[in-house]
C-alpha cells in the first residue's frame, strides 16, 4: 500500500463579508443572541456574478502552487458540495474544464458538512491502491443561494466558502501524512436537515416555490444533539482504531457549525480548550469546505506545526460524520 500525502493547501473566501449587524436587519433576531447561541460573528457570500466551481477554482489553484504542481498532473478531482453549480453534471466536470486539468477525470460527493473528511477518504483509497498519484480534494460552497434569508433559525448560520488539499503518493514541501479516517451514516433523521424541493420527491414547480421548499431547512435544536454524540463517537473511534488517547492530539479541528457544539465536543472527549481549533465566528458554517479551511487556517496560523498529530472531525446532514487522523 503506498502512502497518502497532504501535499498542497488553499481556500477561497469570498469578499463580501455580512456581519450580525446587517442580518438584524433582514429577520427578528440581534448579534447577541447569534453570538452567544452560534459563536458567529460574521460570514462571508459569493459575489453576484460567482458561483461554486468558481470559488473551488481559486482554492485549487492556491492548493496546486502550494504542491508545485500544474493542473495537468492531477489524476482525480473530488468536489464535495451541496450547492454545486447545477442538478448535473457534477461541478467537478466544471472545474476540470475551468483548471485545464486535462487528464483528471472528476466527481462530486454530497456528504454535507461531512463532505471534506469523505472525500479525502475516497482519494486516500485511490492514492493507497496506486491507482492515481495527485488527487485534488475540494470542499466548495455557495451556501447564499440555497439560505431562505426569512428564516431566521438558518440564516443565521451558514456561509460561503472553499478550500482545497492536494493529496499525493509522494510527500511534499513536509511529510504531511494522512493517516486513518472513520466514518459512520445514520440515514434515519433525513428529515431534519434538507433542502426538501428540487430533487424526485418534489421537483420544482410553482408551488415547490411558494412553499420555499428549494431553501434548507433545519431542526437545529435535535440536530446539535446527535452532532454532538456523532462527532464525539468519531472522535474516540478514531482514537482507538490508531491505539491513541486524546494527549496525543495536538490539535482537534472540529466542523464550524456552532461554538456551543464544539465546545461540547471537546469537552465529551476531555481535550484542552486551548487544543481545539475555532474559526466559527469569522465564517460560519461553510459546510463541505469548513474542515479544510480550519486544517488551513490552522496550518498557516502556525497552531498546527510539522510533526503534530491532528483529527480532523465533522457531521452533516444525512446524518453523515467522519474523522481523519493526520500526521503533519
Ligand atoms: N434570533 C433570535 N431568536 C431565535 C433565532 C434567531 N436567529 N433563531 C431561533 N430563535 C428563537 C426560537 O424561535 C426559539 O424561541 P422560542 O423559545 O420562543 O420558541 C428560541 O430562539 C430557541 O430556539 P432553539 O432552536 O431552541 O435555539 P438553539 O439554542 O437550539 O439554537 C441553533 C439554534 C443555533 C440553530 C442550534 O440549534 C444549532 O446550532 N443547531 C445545529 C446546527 C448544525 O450543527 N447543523 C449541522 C450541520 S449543517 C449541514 O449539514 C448543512
Amino acid at each position: 500500500m503506498e502512502k497518502v500525502y497532504i501535499t498542497g493547501i488553499g481556500k477561497y473566501i469570498p469578499k463580501k463579508v455580512l456581519t450580525n449587524h446587517d442580518i438584524e436587519k433582514m429577520v427578528d433576531t440581534s448579534d447577541e443572541w447569534i453570538t452567544t447561541r452560534t459563536g458567529i460573528k460574521e460570514r462571508h457570500v459569493v459575489a453576484d456574478d460567482q458561483c461554486t466551481s468558481d470559488i473551488a477554482v481559486l482554492a485549487a489553484k492556491e492548493a496546486m502552487a502550494d504542491a508545485g504542481l500544474k493542473p495537468t498532473d492531477i489524476d482525480l478531482i473530488i468536489v464535495a458540495t451541496i450547492t454545486g453549480d447545477m442538478q448535473f453534471p457534477a461541478t467537478s466536470c466544471v472545474v476540470q474544464r475551468k483548471l485545464h486539468a486535462k487528464n483528471a477525470v472528476a466527481f462530486d460527493i454530497s456528504a454535507a458538512c461531512a463532505g471534506f473528511p469523505y472525500a479525502l477518504s475516497i482519494a486516500s483509497e485511490y492514492i493507497k491502491t496506486g491507482r492515481f498519484k495527485h488527487v485534488l480534494v475540494i470542499g466548495a460552497e455557495a451556501l447564499s443561494r440555497f439560505t431562505d434569508w426569512t428564516d431566521r433559525g438558518t440564516c443565521i448560520l451558514f456561509g460561503d466558502g472553499a478550500g482545497a488539499a492536494v493529496v499525493s503518493n509522494v510527500p511534499g514541501k513536509t511529510q504531511s501524512e494522512v493517516l486513518s479516517d472513520y466514518l459512520g451514516t445514520d440515514g434515519t433523521h433525513v428529515g431534519l436537515l434538507n433542502t426538501p424541493g428540487g430533487g424526485s420527491v418534489h421537483p420544482a414547480t410553482h408551488a415547490t416555490v411558494d412553499q420555499r421548499l428549494h431553501y434548507i431547512k433545519m431542526e437545529g435544536n435535535a440536530v446539535f444533539k446527535i452532532a454532538v454524540k456523532s462527532m464525539t463517537e468519531a472522535v474516540n473511534g478514531i482514537l482507538q482504531k490508531n491505539e491513541l488517547i486524546i494527549d496525543d492530539i495536538a490539535s482537534l479541528i472540529p466542523h464550524q457549525a456552532n461554538l456551543r457544539i464544539i465546545k461540547a465536543v471537546g469537552k465529551a472527549v476531555k481535550i484542552a480548550e486551548e487544543r481545539v481549533f475555532v474559526n466559527v465566528d469569522k465564517y460560519g458554517n461553510m459546510s463541505s469546505a469548513t474542515t479544510i479551511v480550519a486544517l488551513y487556517d490552522a496550518v498557516r496560523s502556525g497552531v498546527v506545526r510539522p510533526g503534530d498529530l491532528v483529527v480532523l472531525v465533522a457531521f452533516g446532514g444525512g446524518f453523515v460524520w467522519g474523522a481523519t487522523l493526520i500526521r503533519w
